[in-house]
C-alpha cells in the first residue's frame, strides 16, 4: 500500500475509558495538529483490553468522524494487554528476510499461544553477542520479538472498517508511547540513558523502558485507574460522576481532601510494586538503572502522582505531554485545552506520527 506524505493516517487510540483520534501533518521537528479529539466509553466496552461492545465503540467513533469533519480513509490502531507478547530473544545470525521465512519456528518456544493463533513480528536489535556467557555465541543476534492473538487484532481491526476506516498499520500502545515521546526529544542528548515511559490508563499501566533509544523491556501491567475508581467509590458514598472528579481535585466541602488524598495515593500501592518489580528486573538483566522517568495517560493529570512515583522508585520524574513537541494553531484549538489534556494523547499522537515511517 503507497501512503504519500500528503495523506496523513487518522489514529485511534481505543482505551478501556475512552476513544482518541489524532491527525498531525508536517515533517519530521514541524509537525502540526490537525485534529484531536476525546469520548469517553462507556463502562464495560473493553474489558481487560478486550472488545466486549463493539458497536458502541462504533458508535462512538462514528460521531467523533463526523464531529471532527474528518474525511481521511487511513486509519492507525494500537493494541495493549496480556494478548500481546513482547521479548526480547537469540536467534541464528541471518538476514530480515531469512528470519521473516524462519520466525514462527523461532518464536514457538516463547509463545504461550498456539503458533497458528497468533500474528508475528520482529525487529532485529543487535547482530553482537551478548553481555552473558550464554549468549555469547557470535553466531546469534539479539531481535525483539512481538506476538498478538489473532483475534484481539480482528476485533479492533473489524472496528475500523465498521465506520468506513481501512487500517494502515496496527502498532502497540507500549510503542506508540515512545515514539510520542520522540516528537519531543533531541535523540543525541540520551545516548546510554535508561528511560521508562509509564502510560497510566484505565484499566493498564502501560510501560516501555527504552535504552540507547531502543525498546528494552515492555509490559502491560493490569492494573490502572480504575481500581482508584473503585476504591474512592467504597469510601465516599457519591454519585459515580462525583467520584471520577475527586481525581480531578473536584472535591465537595463536605469531604476532607486529605482522605481522598489518603485513598489516591494507596490504590497506587499495587502499581507502584508491580513497576518497582519491572525495573529490577530491568536491572538484573541490562546490568544498568533506570535514569528518569516520563509519565503519561489519564493517570498522569492526577495532581501529585509525578511526586509519588518519584518518591516511591526514587528515580526523577516528568510528566510527558507530547503535544508540546508539536505545534498547535491557537486559532484551531483552544491551547489551554490542549495542554491540560495532553497525557491523554500521547497513544494517539504517537500513533498519528506513525505514517512518517513512510517516508
Ligand atoms: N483530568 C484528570 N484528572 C485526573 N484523572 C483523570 C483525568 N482525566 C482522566 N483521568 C483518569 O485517567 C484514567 C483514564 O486514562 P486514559 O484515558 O489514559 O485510559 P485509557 O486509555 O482509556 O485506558 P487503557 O489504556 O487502560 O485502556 C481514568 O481512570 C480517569 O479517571
Ligand atoms: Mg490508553
Amino acid at each position: 500500500m503507497f501512503l504519500s506524505e500528503k495523506t496523513p493516517l487518522l489514529a485511534v487510540d481505543i482505551g478501556t475509558h475512552s476513544v482518541k483520534v489524532a491527525q498531525i501533518s508536517g515533517s519530521k521537528n514541524k509537525f502540526e495538529l490537525m485534529n484531536f479529539s476525546i469520548m469517553p466509553l462507556k463502562e464495560g466496552c473493553i474489558v481487560d483490553g478486550v472488545v466486549q461492545q463493539p458497536d458502541e465503540i462504533v458508535d462512538t467513533l462514528e460521531k467523533m468522524i463526523k464531529v471532527e469533519k474528518i474525511d481521511t480513509k487511513y486509519a492507525v490502531a494500537s493494541i495493549a494487554g496480556e494478548a500481546v507478547i513482547i521479548k526480547k530473544i537469540r536467534v541464528p545470525l541471518m538476514t530480515a528476510e531469512e528470519l521473516s521465512q524462519n520466525i514462527e519456528k523461532e518464536a514457538e518456544q516463547y509463545i504461550p499461544f498456539d503458533i497458528d493463533d497468533v500474528s508475528i513480528d520482529f525487529q532485529i536489535l543487535n547482530t553482537k553477542p551478548g553481555p552473558s556467557e550464554e549468549n555469547q555465541k557470535e553466531d546469534t543476534m539479539e531481535i525483539l520479538l512481538v506476538a498478538v492473538q489473532r483475534d484481539i487484532i480482528e476485533s479492533r481491526i473489524d472496528i475500523l472498517y465498521d465506520v468506513g476506516l481501512r487500517p494502515a498499520i496496527i502498532d502497540l500502545d507500549v510503542f506508540a508511547m515512545v515514539n510520542a515521546f520522540e516528537l519531543g526529544v533531541d535523540l543525541k542528548t540520551r545516548e546510554q540513558e535508561a528511560i521508562a515511559v509509564i502510560d497510566l490508563g484505565e484499566s493498564f499501566t502501560h510501560l516501555n523502558i527504552m535504552q540507547d533509544g531502543l525498546t528494552a523491556y515492555t509490559r502491560d501491567i493490569p492494573f490502572g485507574g480504575s481500581h482508584c475508581t473503585s476504591k474512592l467509590m467504597s469510601k465516599f458514598d457519591l454519585p459515580y460522576k462525583e467520584i471520577a472528579k475527586l481525581k480531578f481535585g473536584v472535591i465537595p466541602s463536605e469531604i476532607k481532601s486529605d482522605e481522598v488524598v489518603e485513598v489516591i495515593v494507596k490504590s497506587f500501592d499495587k502499581i507502584l510494586s508491580e513497576v518497582q518489580k519491572s525495573f529490577e528486573f530491568f536491572s538484573t538483566t541490562s546490568n544498568s538503572q533506570v535514569d528518569r522517568v516520563l509519565l503519561t495517560g489519564g493517570g498522569a493529570l492526577i495532581s501529585g502522582v509525578d511526586g509519588l512515583f518519584s518518591h516511591h522508585l526514587e528515580t526523577p520524574v516528568e510528566i510527558l505531554n507530547p503535544m508540546k513537541g508539536i505545534k498547535v494553531n491557537k486559532r484551531k484549538f483552544d491551547q489551554k485545552m490542549i495542554d491540560s489534556m495532553g497525557p491523554l494523547s500521547t497513544v494517539a499522537i504517537g500513533l498519528a506520527a506513525r505514517r512518517f515511517d513512510y517516508q
